[in-house]
């Protein structure tokens, strides 16, 4: 019992001294929304491709479907724009404005409408020359865009680091960060750096200092074995990534493409299932106009979603990776009293027939001598109470993965 009592006091501790950083007020759980990306690249035709073209259109019926479907009630908020969005020059006086032939009303009414329906609106920028699509950058603007976006009502920036110096851009972004604070505009900075950076080859402290969450890794492409080899990379690394994340500043493995063409049913659990172990930011990038019941029941899981916007803002970790392919991550969640659990086991195996996989509680350094509870987070089913011995077995599909929720019971 008092490891126990040693553990919550820690944690307390932990929770109360994590440094306090980018100080606009944001983000003080992983942002959720919609991005334009992954799904809809730079598709700038219009002409033969109205319905998917990067448009106001498109954004304003994005925006319906997040507002109108339920979405925006579960916390999926921010809609946004990706590349593709610009002129190809600046005006006269260096501005950058929107392309007049896709977005006729201009990025202003845009936000309106957005913010009419409740609902936030991200734009992108790059920090080099050029957008990584070739459209303006802003290296020798970057007060001026401030200015540009906030007074258009942007609320979310994800800035881009495609043609720069990465040396640049420890001077850049910070720099973008004071820029939008003078504006009095909160706007939620998403930093492209780390990505750019080699991942892991970057004072994260620094980061958290100017950003909201940034991407560190490579782009998501809509195939599992891209999804399972963001997973690795987090894994691996996780001793630098999991200590820098918390309210207010997250790494981001990038948009869920869940609802999108290649994930199984089993695979797009697994990625909403882990998105929410790693407190990642939860911005799909699909289709909301067309989506299947499946990928809507996943996305819009209140008990994934729960676990994923859990206050503490601990990411989780891979604490067992198997011979068998099986790994376990957990995630510590609200610690009110003692911490209580997400435990997500994951398979990685393809062979086939679902895998039995057992384990203790106490193997996973659980340390609540009375046990918890355990429920099944997609299925709703109670496991019953679990000492640190009682073994537990779990089912988990190929390629999928078997979410429990533990909590200290007893
Ligand atoms: C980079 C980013 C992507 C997307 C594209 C746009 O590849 O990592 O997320 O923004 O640029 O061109």
């Amino acid at each position: 019992m008092w490891k126990a009592v040693v553990t919550a006091a820690v944690a307390f501790v932990l929770l109360f001294c994590r440094s306090s950083t980018l100080d606009n007020g944001l983000a003080r759980t992983p942002p959720m929304g919609w991005l334009a990306w992954e799904r809809f690249r730079c598709n700038v035709d219009c002409v033969d491709d109205p319905y998917n073209c990067i448009s106001e259109e498109l954004f304003m019926q994005m925006a319906d479907r997040l507002a109108e479907d339920g979405w925006k009630e579960l916390g999926y908020n921010y809609l946004n724009i990706d590349d593709c969005w610009m002129s190809m020059d600046r005006d006269e006086q260096g501005n950058l404005y929107a392309n007049k032939t896709r977005f006729p009303n201009g990025i202003k009414k845009l936000a309106d409408y957005v913010h009419s329906k409740g609902l936030k609106l991200g734009i992108y920028l790059d920090f080099g020359t050029h957008t990584c699509g070739g459209y303006p950058g802003s290296i020798k603007y970057l007060q001026k865009d401030a200015e540009t976006i906030a007074g258009w009502g942007i609320d979310m920036l994800k800035m881009d680091g495609c043609y720069a110096n990465v040396s640049d851009m420890s001077w850049g972004y910070p720099d973008m960060e004071m820029y939008m604070n003078k504006t009095g505009r909160p706007i939620l900075f998403s930093c492209s750096w780390p990505a750019y950076a080699g991942g892991i080859k970057v004072d994260y402290s620094v980061l958290a200092k100017h950003c909201n969450a940034w991407r560190n890794y490579d782009d998501i492409q809509d195939s599992w074995d891209s999804v399972t080899h963001i997973i690795d990379w987090f894994g691996d690394n996780q001793d630098v990534l999991a200590p820098v994340a918390g309210p207010g500043h997250w790494n981001d493995p990038d948009m869920l493409i869940v609802g999108d063409y290649s994930l199984s049913y089993e695979e797009s659990k697994a990625q909403m299932a882990m998105w929410a172990i790693l407190a990642a930011p939860l911005f799909m990038s699909n289709d909301l106009r067309s989506i299947s019941p499946e990928a809507r029941s996943i996305l819009m899981n209140k008990e994934v979603i729960r676990i994923s916007q859990d206050s503490l803002g601990m990411q989780g970790r891979r604490v067992i990776k198997g011979e068998d392919k099986i790994e376990v991550w957990t995630r510590e969640l609200d610690v009110t009293f003692l911490p209580s659990y997400g435990i997500a086991f994951l398979n990685r195996r393809a062979d086939g027939e679902p895998y039995n996989y057992t384990l203790t509680l106490g193997d996973l350094k659980f340390q609540y001598m009375m046990g918890y509870a355990v429920e099944d987070v997609f299925t709703g089913h109670q496991y019953g109470h679990y000492d640190l011995y009682r073994e537990l077995t779990v089912s988990i599909d190929p390629n999928g993965v078997v979410l429990l929720y533990a909590y200290p019971s007893k």
